[in-house]
């Protein structure tokens, strides 16, 4: 049986993550609108993303007895005005995400819950990565967002990525 405190981290986890699905939604949407279709396209992999985040963590919670509660999903709160406020949005949140996961890290550490730990321990690295990705295209937007060709190459670019299943099993 899993410590009380890190189950319910780890529910908040699930809803978080289904946020985050939603957000990039969002931004996905805000893309599209302005005719960036591969910012779009970037977005939109990356919520699926996210939702598997979110079923990984609802998977481990139910492989070890516990009951998910399914809360109800805010609406994204970043108003968005830009593309470069997308990007740098999507790097805050990340960020944040990182402080989230380090928490229930620290609540499973506290109680020698090795088992939580060893299973979060994808999803440190995993926010690495996606920190990275983040800082990637603030930087790449910098650089050539006010060029419109290079803008248009690197919207072809982001219009590359495909989604896959993330790496972890369970
Ligand atoms: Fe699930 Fe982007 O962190």
């Amino acid at each position: 049986m899993l410590d009380r405190k890190v189950v319910e981290l780890l529910n908040q986890q699930v809803n978080k993550e289904f946020y985050s699905a939603y957000l990039y939604l969002d931004f996905s949407n805000y893309c599209y609108d302005e005719g960036l279709d591969g910012f779009g396209n970037w977005y939109r992999v990356q919520a699926q993303e996210e939702r598997d985040h979110a079923m990984l963590i609802l998977q481990y919670l139910q492989n070890n007895g516990e009951k998910v509660v399914l809360e109800a999903i805010d609406k994204p709160a970043v108003e968005i005005t830009s593309a470069k406020a997308v990007l740098s949005e999507g790097l805050k949140h990340e960020q944040y995400v990182t402080g989230l996961i380090h928490t229930i890290y620290d609540a499973a550490y506290s109680v020698k819950d090795f088992r939580t730990m060893q299973f979060l321990d994808w999803f440190v690295k995993e926010q690495c990565e996606e920190e990275n990705n983040a800082d990637n295209l603030v930087k790449k937007f910098e650089l050539f967002g006010d060029d419109p060709k290079s803008l248009y190459m690197l919207d072809n670019e982001l219009g590359a990525r495909v989604y896959s299943a993330p790496s972890l099993v369970l």
